[in-house]
């Protein structure tokens, strides 16, 4: 059984659909694949996508991401939450699992989450242009901070013993040291939205082996202490040089 990842599937571009549309229907059917976040804030869009995967996979194991919970089409959802809540149930009805998934000695974990600026303040030009701060709407006066307790305090799933192998996986970066330090400015502006040191803590209590984590759309498998992070996020049609646009296997058990 083989353990693929993917991200930021984003089938709201054609290329992107057919692409998941011609994988294989045999190749699958004894594999498992994590699916990180970001497939559509289309729910339609979003519930085919799910579909495709699990008519093909023997395990689908899905995170929404944030352009999941946008609230600007489609609808009427009263927030981003709501929307939450309504991607859960899609999910669920397309066949794809939210759950930790277990087999034999191997535990796969979704970790919820969002980002906190704790990996930097957002500077004017990003508090006008990132797209979240107007798609995504959250209850009463939210912070980005209450909505990253909110998800964070969600993920419930503690270590059994020690012979427990953990492969946990976000859609937010839980640590900002994965970025490579030749970063353009304009990539580094968007740091404070890449997501949250707190989710690190969450990586750690688990001692995950490897980490799969999506968003940023850069393509990287970084070594950190005990733990392998790994970003395979399929990206937009444009990201040809950060994206290699492949399922990639993180981890296979005979
Ligand atoms: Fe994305
Ligand atoms: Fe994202």
């Amino acid at each position: 059984m083989r353990i693929f990842a993917l991200s930021d599937i984003h089938v709201d571009y054609e290329v992107n659909t057919q692409w998941v549309a011609s994988l294989s229907h045999d190749d699958y059917v004894d594999d498992v694949l994590i699916l990180a976040g970001d497939v559509s804030d289309s729910m339609a869009r979003l519930e085919w996508c799910l579909g495709q995967f699990a008519m093909r996979f023997k395990k689908v194991l899905f995170i929404p991401g944030n352009h999941d919970v946008w609230v600007i089409r489609g609808g009427p959802y009263v927030d981003s939450l709501d929307k939450f809540h309504r991607v859960c149930e899609v999910a669920g009805q397309s066949g794809v699992s939210m759950a930790p998934y277990h087999h034999r000695d191997v535990s796969i974990v979704p970790l919820l989450g969002w980002y906190d600026f704790s990996f930097g303040l957002p500077d004017a030009d990003l508090q006008r242009s990132w797209m979240d701060f107007r798609a995504c709407r959250w209850p009463g006066s939210w912070t980005v901070g209450d909505v990253t307790s909110h998800f964070l305090q969600m993920n419930g799933y503690r270590r059994r013993d020690d012979t427990e192998t953990i492969i946990s996986f976000s859609h937010f970066m839980p640590r900002i040291d994965l970025m490579p330090q030749s970063v353009s400015e304009q990539t580094r502006r968007l740091f404070p939205v890449l997501g949250s040191e707190r989710l690190q803590l969450q990586v750690q209590q688990l001692r995950s082996v490897i980490h799969v984590y999506g968003h940023s759309h850069l393509n990287r498998r970084e070594q950190r202490g005990g733990t392998l992070y790994v970003n395979n996020a399929y990206g937009y049609p444009s990201e040809t040089r950060i994206a290699a646009k492949t399922l990639y296997c993180v981890h296979e058990i005979s």
